[in-house]
């Protein structure tokens, strides 16, 4: 187990921490206010930095950097805002790494590469109406027909939709079988009978996108179909495992964000002709953030570090994901209290990270779902 990043880590941290500065931090506020998608921000991230493929390997466009990297530089895109944060986490975890660990040759080279370099953007098509938490209870259907699967049904809630230009999208193909009936498509924008729905108005995160998939007879060649029949839900699965060390890493960034606003203020802020830094009140709150993000980051980096090594990292990764979006919450709550009224403006940037961390501890799988992949590995899947 790892205990200190590398030296090669904190100048990757430093790399993506003043592009952030430099590029996301300015305009955060009006990418909040007007819910809009950063596309020349990304564009950038994929040119200038190369990050839009972090943990891929060189061959197929990415950076070739390891897991720890991905998720510094998630963290860092979220310390100024959350909402850029999650746009590179879908795209990496969700969108991409489907397709480098279950796709063929031929669909890495048409896929992975453009996303990889930033070319492209992905996204992951699983919720719907009536499958959240019960991501098993998928309706939607690709019905095989000649050379095509043809797709019907709509998913909700998807990040990084409508920008996104290519869908990993679970369909059931064997219905009455449970899980075992879904499987996983790679769905490209702009084919026939493939639509956008609602585009939502969230409370936070609001620089990233989220919107309806709708599926109306898409025709998606066989060659589309991801790993085999059937293998859809382990798919999505394991995906997961791997997008909640990205979401743990954006309640982490965004937690750091509002720490570090916290904390500058308390130091200058005079009450009682002294910093109210100096009162233990304020200075012990700044404490339990400090351990809280230093808990959570091992937390992180051990199940990225454990993911790099190809060990069994579910538990903890879901470990990391519950730990880091509760503490997220606690801390954005305690930075808006040192800020007192001031803080509850907008155009405060702890204003801002208040309503982006809510999220972090409901989507990629609840913090109730959380415990029951953590306690399924300790005490066994008892009962099925
Ligand atoms: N890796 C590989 N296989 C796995 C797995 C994993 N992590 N977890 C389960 N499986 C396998 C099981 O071994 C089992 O296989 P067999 O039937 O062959 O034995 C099969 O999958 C079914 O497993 P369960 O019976 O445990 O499945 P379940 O129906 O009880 O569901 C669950 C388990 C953990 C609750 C799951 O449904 C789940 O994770 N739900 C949450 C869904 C979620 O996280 N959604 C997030 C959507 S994406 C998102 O939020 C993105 C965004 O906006 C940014």
């Amino acid at each position: 187990m790892l205990f200190k990043t590398t030296e090669k880590h904190e100048e990757f941290r430093k790399k993506v921490r003043e592009f952030a500065e430099a590029e996301v931090k300015p305009i955060a506020f009006q990418l909040d206010q007007n819910n809009e998608f950063p596309e020349e921000i990304i564009k950038k991230m994929a040119s200038e930095l190369h990050i839009m493929g972090v943990p891929y390997p060189k061959e197929y466009g990415g950076l070739g950097e390891d897991v720890i990297s991905y998720a510094i530089a998630v963290e860092e895109l979220s310390r100024v805002d959350g909402g850029v944060g999650v746009i590179l986490s879908a795209h990496v975890s969700l969108g991409s790494y489907p397709i480098e660990a279950f796709g063929t040759e031929e669909q890495k080279k048409k896929y992975l590469v453009p996303l990889a370099k930033g070319e492209k953007i992905g996204a992951f098509g699983l919720t719907e109406p009536e499958a959240g938490s019960d991501a098993g209870g998928t309706q939607t259907t690709a019905v095989l027909e000649g050379d095509h699967y043809i797709l019907n049904g709509g998913k909700i809630f998807i990040t990084n939709a409508p920008y996104a230009d290519t869908y990993v999208v679970f369909a059931v193909t064997h219905p009455g079988i449970g899980t075992h009936g879904i499987s996983a498509f790679i769905v490209e924008k702009g084919w026939e009978g493939f639509t956008f729905g609602d585009h939502y108005d969230k409370l936070g995160i609001r620089s990233s996108s989220t919107a309806e998939l709708i599926f109306n007879n898409v025709k998606v060649p066989k060659e589309n179909l991801l790993g085999k029949e059937g293998q859809g839900f382990r798919i999505a699965m394991q995906t997961l495992d791997g997008g909640r060390i990205g979401i743990a890493s954006q309640a982490l960034g965004i937690a750091q964000g509002a720490y570090e606003a916290a904390l500058k203020y308390a130091k200058e802020r005079i009450q009682f002709g002294k910093p109210i830094a100096a009162q233990q009140i304020n200075s012990f709150k700044l404490a339990e953030m400090a351990t809280k993000l230093r808990a959570a980051r091992f937390l992180i980096y051990s199940a990225a570090e454990m993911k790099q090594n190809h060990e069994n990292f579910g538990m903890e990764a879901a470990m990391a994901k519950k730990y880091a979006s509760d503490k997220a919450l606690e801390i954005v709550n305690d930075a808006l209290q040192i800020h007192g009224g001031n803080g509850y403006l907008k155009g405060m940037e702890v204003e801002r990270f208040y309503r982006d961390a809510k999220i972090t501890t409901i989507y990629e799988g609840t913090n109730e779902i959380m415990n029951v992949v953590i306690a399924s590995n300790i005490v066994g899947r008892l009962g099925k």
